[in-house]
């Protein structure tokens, strides 16, 4: 009788928790260096749907369009990652290192989580004629909400391409990636639901 109950308990609240998924919301308005003169504006959008069913769905929308990025090198590759701190008092230096709050080495976004940091999501292509960053992703680890949550972190955008950490050996590939100067950076805040058509997967 008590095993009964406690199975239906368990069913009652695993129904419950499936069916009221709740969707997170956050913006971050980039802007550029103040240590680092440069012209960039843009928006990164956010979207998370906690609780989805299926695993896929919960994962993080993340929306880049960004403007007036300069050429600096031929690669036309930047690397872009969380930062730990949402600080700006001092430009995009004050964000610190990525978000890593494993303690793991850095990589690439597709990287399991051992290999790679909370923070890392590779690199943007730009376009080298317009010099815009128009990109949609997901990501399998940032977070939304709970304790690894994302949200009043930074989010910076650098000058060079991410080595993705593959030089075992070289302590910059290994912790930033080698992506040079900070460009562009901005504070990750909860926002009202953002339209679809922001979005374009
Ligand atoms: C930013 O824009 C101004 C005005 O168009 C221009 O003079 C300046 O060279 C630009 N700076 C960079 C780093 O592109
Ligand atoms: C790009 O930078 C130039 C020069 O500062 C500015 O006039 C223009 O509005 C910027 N474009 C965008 C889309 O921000
Ligand atoms: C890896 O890093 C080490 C130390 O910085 C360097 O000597 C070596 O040339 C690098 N290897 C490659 C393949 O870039």
């Amino acid at each position: 009788m008590l095993t009964t109950i406690f199975f239906f308990a368990v069913l009652t609240v695993g129904w419950t928790r499936m069916r009221e998924p709740s969707v997170h919301y956050a913006v971050c308005n980039l802007r550029p260096s103040s240590v680092l003169p440069n012209n960039i504006t843009g928006t990164i959008y956010f979207r998370q749907t906690h609780g989805a069913r299926k695993r896929k769905d919960r994962y993080m929308q993340v929306q880049v369009d960004v403007d007036n990025v300069s050429l600096l090198d031929n690669t036309n590759k930047h690397g872009f990652h969380v930062h730990e701190f949402g600080d700006t008092s001092a430009g995009c230096p004050s964000m610190g290192p990525h978000y890593n709050p494993r303690g793991t080495l850095h990589g690439d976004i597709m990287n399991q989580p051992t290999d790679r940091h909370v923070g890392d999501w590779g690199n943007l292509q730009q376009d080298p004629v317009s010099g815009k960053i128009k990109v949609y992703f997901v990501d399998y680890l940032t977070k939304l909400h709970g304790p690894e949550s994302i949200l009043g972190r930074g989010v910076v955008l650098h000058a060079g391409q991410d080595d993705l950490g593959v030089n075992k050996t070289d302590p910059g590939s290994t912790s930033t990636g080698n992506s040079g100067a900070r460009l562009a950076c901005c504070v990750i805040a909860r926002s009202a639901p953002i339209p679809d058509d922001k979005f374009m997967p």
